[in-house]
């Protein structure tokens, strides 16, 4: 695990777009797993600037995202499809038909999260993927519990994730209670990971990720069996780690 700790949102967002531009150079048609919240949102931002995809085709790019509220109205502004649509695809320039989101509105959700899971296996896997993390340490919607072999699926949202993400909503009764999310298994499948996190409120988690055992309690904690993962952090997120001080990169960005 590689992991930096960078004085501002823009610095992660650049960081990460590097680590991230240098996975999917390596590919004739690289896959891109996109995250959704309010983490990745630099990232974007960096890629629209160029930064770490100065040189790459984004014709040729194909993206993925994690996961999609289920049963959620289809012109909401927080669908992620339409979140993906407005920061990703449209900021980056995509062609809509190489973005894939999965589908929250399908009469039988069980099985549009295998067809899911089966359209990234398709496309070859996961090069470059974008996570953020919940306070309760979910990746994707996987919420405390999820096993580690898990695939996409349908789940339900704990409340302290509702409660999380009742600021995108006018109340919390708006939050839908289930999402289809990538799984564990799927997430772990990915060849480079880059973890981005900001914000007191997530610094417990993180420090179970990267500092506690490997457990279920805290989904994210698995990235340490991973063998490429890099972990961006500002200092309130990192500030519980027990060797904060070395991770510090005012660089801005690794070379
Ligand atoms: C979103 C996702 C979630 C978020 C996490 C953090 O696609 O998979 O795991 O990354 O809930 O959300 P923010 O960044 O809004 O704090």
């Amino acid at each position: 695990m590689r992991i930096l700790i960078c004085d501002g949102p823009r610095s992660i967002g650049e960081s990460a777009a590097h680590v991230l531009g240098g996975a999917l150079r390596r590919r004739r048609r690289p896959t891109l797993g996109i995250a959704t919240g309010s983490s990745p949102l630099e990232i974007y931002g960096a890629f629209a600037r160029g930064i770490g995809i100065e040189d790459l085709d984004l014709s040729r790019l194909r993206a993925f995202a994690l996961d999609e509220y289920v049963g959620i109205a289809d012109d909401h502004p927080e669908r992620y499809a339409n979140v993906v649509d407005r920061e990703v695809t449209t900021k980056l320039g995509l062609d809509p038909a190489n973005v894939s989101v999965p589908d929250g509105a399908s009469s039988d959700p069980d099985a549009a999260a295998e067809r899911y899971e089966r359209q990234i296996e398709d496309a070859g896997g996961i090069d470059a993927q974008i996570l953020g993390v919940g306070t309760n340490g979910h990746i994707g919607f996987n919420e405390p519990g999820s096993p580690h072999d898990s695939r996409t699926r349908v789940v339900s949202l704990t409340a302290e994730t509702r409660a999380a993400n009742a600021r995108f909503f006018d109340d919390i009764s708006h939050v839908p209670t289930h999402a289809v999310t990538q799984g564990v298994g799927t997430i772990m499948g990915a060849r480079t990971i880059v973890m981005v996190a900001q914000g007191e409120a997530k610094a417990e988690a993180v420090r179970h990720i990267i500092d506690g055992e490997v457990s279920t309690r805290w989904p994210g904690s698995i990235l340490q069996r991973h063998p490429d993962v890099t972990i961006v952090l500002d200092e309130a997120a990192g500030h519980l780690l027990e060797f904060a001080g070395q991770y510090r990169t005012d660089a801005g960005y690794p070379a």
